[in-house]
């Protein structure tokens, strides 16, 4: 069982995005990719947040995803997606399947992020697309702020969650590999945020949940207490600036030589 089965009736509710911004990232993904009626593969679909767009559409469309309970959760959310249960390092399908490859939030927990790319090229067609695709925030917002605390916190006990950062080198390995890429950005929008969002919102995280329950208990409890002298209340509402944005790597071969 993967940390995201134990998550995955709930993170559609806490990850949600605003009406009308699955599908502005769905026109910019289609736009994107430019050919009629392509074959998508949404690697790590989870509970369908961004793949729910493209089922109602009736586009060809299939979500592939590790954890069961996310695909569930997906199944239950909208009329007969196509779902596969499957590892992106080791996809069930065959060489230059599809158009466009999307990994929505996807390599910032991936471990063998260099399998999973290597295996996401393969299904690939020549010329095809490889989509990253993240919410942006700002870099001084609640939530950014409440995350760098939380992380010196941990680290003041030698607890290390955020050190790695697999995200960021999946990405300069994407870059080297498939240098031909353009960023969009699908959707801007503005969200409230308070500090007792964010933690209850991180209690969840993939990389916050795996630690020890009194390790996770103290920290959460010492972030509180910050959050509160820093700005005033947990319940302190603030508007910040979102936006949706998707990096296009274009393929040109397939999987390099
Ligand atoms: C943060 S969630 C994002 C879900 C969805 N893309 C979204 O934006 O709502 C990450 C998802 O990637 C999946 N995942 C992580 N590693 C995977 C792998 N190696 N193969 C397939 N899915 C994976 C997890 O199970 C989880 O559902």
């Amino acid at each position: 069982m993967s940390v995201y089965d134990t998550m995955a009736s709930d993170f559609d509710r806490r990850r949600a995005l605003p009406d009308g911004v699955p599908e502005a990232i769905r026109d910019t993904i289609l736009a994107a990719i430019g050919t009629a009626r392509p074959a998508i593969l949404d690697l790590g679909a989870g509970a369908g947040r961004i793949g729910r767009s493209f089922v109602r559409a009736g586009d060809d469309y299939i979500g592939a995803d590790l954890s069961f309970g996310m695909l569930l959760a997906f199944a239950g959310s909208v009329a007969a997606p196509r779902l596969v249960q499957a590892d992106g390092a080791r996809l069930p399908f065959a060489d230059a399947t599809f158009d466009a490859v999307l990994l929505v939030q996807v390599l910032s927990g991936a471990h063998r992020w260099q399998h999973l790319l290597t295996d996401t090229m393969r299904v690939l067609r020549p010329g095809g697309a490889l989509i990253a695709g993240r919410v942006v925030a700002p870099d001084d917002g609640i939530d950014a702020r409440m995350k760098a605390r939380l992380a010196t916190i941990l680290d003041d006990i030698d607890v290390h969650p955020y050190r790695d950062k697999p995200r960021d080198d999946a990405l300069s390995w994407l870059i080297r590999t498939m240098p031909e890429h353009t960023v969009r950005t699908a959707a801007t929008w503005t969200a409230e945020r308070t500090p007792a969002a964010f933690l209850e919102r991180h209690a969840g995280g993939a990389r916050f949940s795996v630690l020890d329950a009194a390790v996770k208990q103290d920290a959460m409890r010492q972030l509180a207490v910050w959050a509160t002298g820093q700005f005033g209340s947990l319940d302190a509402a603030f508007a910040e600036n979102y936006s949706f944005e998707l990096t296009i790597h274009r393929s040109q071969q397939g999987i390099p030589t």
